[in-house]
């Protein structure tokens, strides 16, 4: 980051002393006021419930714009990445800032594929689990117990530790998320198999069986590569603040990407995929298309509680960029598959249409976001809804660990501890037990 020519300058109505502080450019989007010193200048802290104009970090992994709609990975825009590149090259970007050569993709695909397997002893955990536990609550314990088998990667301050916890998770989630949909079905497990692709492997695993050889469609296996890629990383989400905020305890990695996985189980960030489709399926059940204006009266009642899920965004105020790419993964994965007449994406549509015209979004600048659509090409795989965020979760992990390893890379860094404005009760003393 570079110091700015200017200023900022913090005046008090009350005669307290001004306070200048220090302004740093990035290298494209806002500037930054370096609030460091304030506590200490002033005993006053900042109050921003939701960080919603705080900067926690410096980083050079993710751009959003989210006024233009535009979403960058290490400076390439989504759309480019989207379309010369698969999901291991888009992780090895992420990972170490560039495009890998020719050599650089092969060996980190073969790197990859010869961490896949899990150790045997972890299906013992899934044991534990009831069949119909939600997949999110299995892999939340998973990923947190690869700790207890890999101590020779759980040290996050050692360079090397990072790298290989990194190659870990990334090749053993698609593992874990198969492992975790064949338990609640009381179908075997299905071991990765070295010839095939990231996508393809994990395709394999979740609906092969022993009984016969599976033959990877290479339409899907395109399309969750995509998918995959979409959900990589977004910047300092809640899912990655929580990653950045557990691991600067100096935990070890698997712990700090559990607790990820943890925070984007909720509907109002990487459940939202899920809720968007149980949502559709609701329209559907109350009659589809006719019903849609019904159910948008609901969502613009504050008191219904009503939110149209796979709508709106933190950042975004024009259209998610990887809503648009998922929206033709949906449209050709439909028609592949002939599932053109899909009455949920036809209603998904519609619901957009109707949004997009209705004042109520467009002033508050609503529109779809990733989850809008990435649970109808979900369901079109064969995947069931409960492991949509699974899949968000497998593909985010490559995020989680490049912010994570950035940070700890990052000489400035300490255990993220912020403070509060206290409003409860002030000392007092304890009644006498006869006085209570
Ligand atoms: C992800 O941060 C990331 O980058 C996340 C993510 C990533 O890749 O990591 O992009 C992934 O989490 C995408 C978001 C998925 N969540 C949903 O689709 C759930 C539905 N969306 C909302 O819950 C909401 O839009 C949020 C949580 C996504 C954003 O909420 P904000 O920024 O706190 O905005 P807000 O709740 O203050 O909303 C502003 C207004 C409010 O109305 P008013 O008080 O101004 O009258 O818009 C309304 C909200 O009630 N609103 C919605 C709405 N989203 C916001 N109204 C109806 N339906 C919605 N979906």
């Amino acid at each position: 980051m570079k110091l700015a020519d200017y200023k900022a300058t913090l005046s008090f109505s009350n005669g307290s002393p001004a306070m200048e502080m220090p302004v740093y450019h990035g290298s494209i989007g806002p500037d930054v006021i370096d609030i460091r010193k304030l506590y200490g200048q002033t005993g006053m802290f900042t109050y921003d419930p939701g960080f919603l104009s705080t900067a926690a970090c410096q980083s050079a992994i993710t751009y959003i714009d989210g006024d233009k709609g535009e979403l960058l990975y290490r400076g390439y825009p989504i759309e480019q990445i989207a379309q010369n590149c698969d999901y291991l090259d888009t992780c090895y970007l992420l990972l170490n800032g560039e495009i890998p050569n020719e050599k650089e993709s092969q060996d980190f695909h073969k790197l990859v594929t010869y961490h896949t397997m899990v150790n045997e002893q972890m299906q013992f955990f899934l044991r534990g689990f009831r069949r119909d536990a939600h997949p999110m609550a299995v892999l939340t314990g998973l990923i947190g117990a690869l700790s207890a088998f890999y101590h020779d990667s759980t040290d996050i301050n050692n360079p090397e530790h990072r790298h290989i916890a990194a190659i870990r998770l990334i090749a053993k989630l698609p593992t874990l998320v198969a492992m975790a949909y064949k338990y609640g079905i009381g179908q075997p497990y299905m071991y990765p198999r070295n010839e095939l692709s990231y996508s393809g492997n994990f395709l394999r695993m979740m609906f092969g069986t022993p009984c016969e050889d599976y033959k990877v469609s290479p339409v899907l296996e395109r399309a969750l590569d995509r998918i995959f890629i979409l959900h990589a990383d977004h910047e300092q989400n809640a899912s990655t603040s929580t990653v950045r905020l557990c691991g600067s305890s100096g935990t070890n990695p698997f712990a700090a990407i559990a607790a990820g996985v943890a925070c984007l189980w909720g509907p109002a960030h990487g459940g939202a995929n899920e809720a968007c489709l149980n949502m559709l399926e609701d329209i559907q059940a109350m009659g589809g298309v006719s019903k849609v204006g019904e159910f948008m009266e609901k969502v613009k009642d504050k008191n219904s509680g009503v939110k149209l899920m796979g709508f709106g965004h933190r950042v975004y105020k024009n259209y998610d960029p990887r809503a648009k790419l998922m929206q033709e993964t949906c449209n050709e994965v439909l028609s592949e598959l002939g599932l053109e007449k899909d009455p949920l994406f036809a209603l998904a549509k519609q619901l957009e249409k109707i949004a997009l015209e209705d004042d109520y979004f467009v002033q508050r600048k609503l529109y779809p976001n990733v989850d809008f659509y990435s649970g109808i090409v979900q369901r079109a795989i064969g995947i069931p809804v409960n492991l949509f965020t699974g899949i968000f979760a497998l593909a985010r992990t490559v995020g989680w660990i490049a912010q994570l390893n950035e940070m700890i890379g990052d000489p400035e860094y300490k255990i993220g501890r912020p403070r509060q404005l206290f409003t409860g009760a002030a000392r007092r003393d304890m009644p006498q037990v006869a006085k209570r």
